[in-house]
């Protein structure tokens, strides 16, 4: 794992943009795991931007979203479909729609769609460049502490550090969902690479816990320290 402060946050999203933008171009049937939250903002509007420039064609990538709360519809405007909608799909809409793919928080079987999405990114996979945030409490995607290293996509029950953390997206935190599904630690980790970013002084202390090089259950983004092909990303607050 090679951790790089790029100074800013701009410098950063810029870069795993160009990043992205460049692994579409070269490879147009490629397979991208994306993120949502706060972290992401930039670095999608800065790929929606090269996108347009550069008129890409899209229509053979493939995505998948790490994860969607349970209970929000789709067009509920907190939800990820909602977000990768606003912030992706609409501003650049060549994407293939049938191969844009996130977990669907109302489904009647929450338990089957978790199964059905695990299934289908081990059929269409591996994912080439896995996108990740970081929690406050260390957790990627919504794999919250102590979640097993072999777990494939599942319904999550949300911690209360995650709640809070979230509830600034919201009205109150009482509106926050308590789950969501969310792909495993295990599904992260089959992708080829992975660019994990982390921007801001609250991500500090996730990050000095990363930096410590020791794989921690209670810290789930230390299993990333077995990869082979992880590049993680921050800014000058989030530097340990
Ligand atoms: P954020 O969330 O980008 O909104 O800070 C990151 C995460 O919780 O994984």
């Amino acid at each position: 794992m090679k951790i790089t402060n790029l100074g800013s946050r701009d410098h950063a999203s810029f870069y795993v943009a160009c990043e992205l933008f460049n692994q579409i171009s070269e490879q147009p049937k490629s397979i991208l795991g994306l993120a949502t939250g706060g972290t992401m903002i930039e670095v999608y509007h800065y790929l929606v931007e090269l996108l347009l420039k550069n008129k890409q064609d899209v229509s053979q990538i493939e995505t998948f979203n790490l994860d969607e709360y349970v209970g929000l519809s789709q067009d509920h405007p907190e939800s990820y479909h909602h977000y990768m909608q606003d912030i992706i799909f609409n501003p650049y809409p060549h994407f293939s729609k049938d191969l844009i793919h996130v977990p669907n928080g109302v489904a009647p079987d929450l338990e089957e769609e978790a199964e059905r999405y695990e299934s289908l990114i081990n059929q269409q996979g591996p994912v080439d460049i896995q996108i990740l945030g970081i929690g406050e409490n260390g957790h990627i995607g919504f794999n919250e502490p102590g979640t097993p290293f072999d777990s494939p996509t599942h319904v999550v029950d949300l911690t209360e550090s995650t709640i809070k953390a979230n509830s600034r997206y919201f009205d109150n935190e009482a509106e926050v969902p308590k789950q969501a599904i969310s792909m495993g630690l295990n599904s992260i980790f089959k992708a080829k690479r992975i660019i994990l970013l982390a921007f801001g002084k609250s991500k500090r202390e996730a990050m000095m816990r990363l930096q410590e090089g020791k794989v921690n259950p209670d810290v789930p983004a230390t299993i990333l320290h077995e990869h082979p092909n992880v590049e993680v990303y921050v800014d000058d607050e989030a530097m340990p």
